[in-house]
């Protein structure tokens, strides 16, 4: 058998598992999110459940990952068997699901690139930029162009390999994305009135806190660090059993908060420096943000910079999902990277039609009262995610528990103090919290 593929350094894991974390789910989601919910109210439930639940499910994925060196149905294959593989393949499921809309957004920001450097985004009245957005949404063709491109980059990237494809475009492309998250958020926080979108950020109003509120805060902690569907089982396949893999996973998660606050940092003072509303929704970056931009000194090319950030980030993001099918195929059912990259980026572009399709002329056809976008969506974070971060932290506490000790503790030989801590919220805390807000958030409990 062939040797395992391994990462060619620490830092080209940390920045491989972190590009995969920060996507659009930080930029895109997390900034709206937080303005619908109250602001600071709930960055603070966010932040609690990413550092309790979050972290411990990432490492619980990391180990699972390195423990059996295969992707995220054959690690549970190999360590148990059972029905457990069933986990796994509900991860790939949805991975296919995930990709299928992800990919159209990021066709979308693909698309405002452009727009900003033709000068199409330079208008200053939101209402305008509303139906150009709309517009442009609901057109059968041009997204699914931007979308189809999208998909390329993502398939050579994973095609070209582990190291060579994914490890090198995260050592590129991460560093770059810090660097623009920076020049971006210094000129959004110098903006005169700015304050008023930092102190919404960081100062709670619980009046508009409700279960929902926590299911959301859930499922965005989930979908924001890459959780619950094998992608950290998948690229912690691919670590040295030398790395220390207790502090690779605790990086990731705090670069992924990081970048999530700095969004919001970013995106939440520009709105109310031109006195927008927070609470716009999926559209704050889409028309709002124009709206801002148009009114700056340079706002094109600022809104440029910002439209290649989000690119970027997804891109990474797009990559860490499509492996996770891709390293099954290759692992499991001996079928070559190429070929199966390609097939398998070739099926999930045609899954992500009717999403985009669905908002604009399949708008009126609704399954459970959602369009397909917005159903793609729920099934994936509202439910496939939690529940397979459910499963993992059921099989590491309970099934595997004495080598994931071990393996935690390769490194230097010593079980550090706090395993027993993890040990109670991946036996415990995590299953039944996430099972109670899961339920409480879907109306059931
Ligand atoms: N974490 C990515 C984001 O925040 O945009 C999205 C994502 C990637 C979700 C990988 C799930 C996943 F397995």
């Amino acid at each position: 058998m062939m040797k395992r593929e391994h990462w060619g350094s620490r830092l080209g894991f940390i920045l491989a598992a972190a590009g995969s974390a920060v996507g659009l789910g930080n930029i895109w989601k997390f900034p709206y999110m937080a303005g619908e919910n109250g602001g600071g109210a709930f960055l603070l439930i966010y932040l609690a459940l990413v550092f309790t639940i979050g972290l411990s499910v990432m490492l619980a994925e990391m180990v699972l990952g390195r423990m059996a060196e295969k992707n995220a149905i054959g690690a549970f294959a190999k360590l148990k068997g059972g029905a457990w593989p069933l986990i796994g393949f509900c991860g790939v499921a949805a991975a296919f699901i995930i990709l299928s809309f992800y990919s159209v957004v990021a066709g979308w920001t693909i698309s405002y690139m452009v727009k900003s450097v033709t000068g199409a985004l330079a208008i200053e009245d939101p209402d305008q930029l509303g139906s150009l957005f709309g517009g442009f949404i609901s057109d059968p063709v041009s997204p699914l162009i931007y979308h189809a491109i999208f998909m390329v980059l993502t398939v050579f990237v994973v095609l070209s390999g582990v190291g060579a494809g994914i490890e090198r475009a995260s050592k590129i492309l991460m560093p770059a994305l810090f660097a623009l998250l920076l020049v971006l958020i210094v000129r959004s926080v110098t903006l005169p009135g700015a304050e008023a979108g930092i102190t919404f950020l960081l100062s709670p109003d619980f009046s508009k806190v409700t279960w929902t509120t926590v299911s959301d805060a859930l499922s965005q902690a989930f979908f924001s660090l890459s959780l619950g569907m094998g992608a950290m089982i998948t690229y912690g396949s691919y670590l040295s059993k030398k790395e220390n893999i207790a502090s690779s996973a605790g990086w990731v998660t705090l670069l992924d908060t990081m970048v999530a606050v700095m969004s919001g940092l970013l995106i939440l003072p520009a709105v109310f420096a031109f006195g927008f509303d927070p609470s716009a929704g999926p559209g704050l970056t889409f028309i709002t943000l124009p709206a801002v931009f148009a009114q700056m000194p340079f706002g094109s090319f600022f809104a440029f910079l910002f439209f290649l950030l989000l690119a970027i980030a997804a891109l990474t993001s797009a990559v860490s999902i499509l492996e996770v099918v891709v390293a099954y195929f290759v692992d499991d059912r001996g079928i070559s990277r190429k070929s199966a990259s390609i097939t398998v980026g070739v099926i999930i572009f045609l899954m992500g039609i009717p999403s985009s399709l669905s908002l604009g002329i399949m708008g009126d056809f609704t399954i459970f009262g959602m369009g397909f976008f917005d159903l793609m969506d729920f099934v994936s974070s509202k439910l496939l995610l939690p529940i397979g971060g459910l499963f993992i932290s059921l099989f590491v506490g309970w099934v595997v528990w004495g080598k994931a000790k071990e393996d935690i503790a390769l490194h230097n030989g010593i079980v550090p103090f706090w395993i027993n801590a993890w040990g109670i919220i991946v036996k415990f805390i995590a299953p039944v919290a996430i099972a109670f807000i899961l339920l409480k958030g879907l109306g059931v409990l």
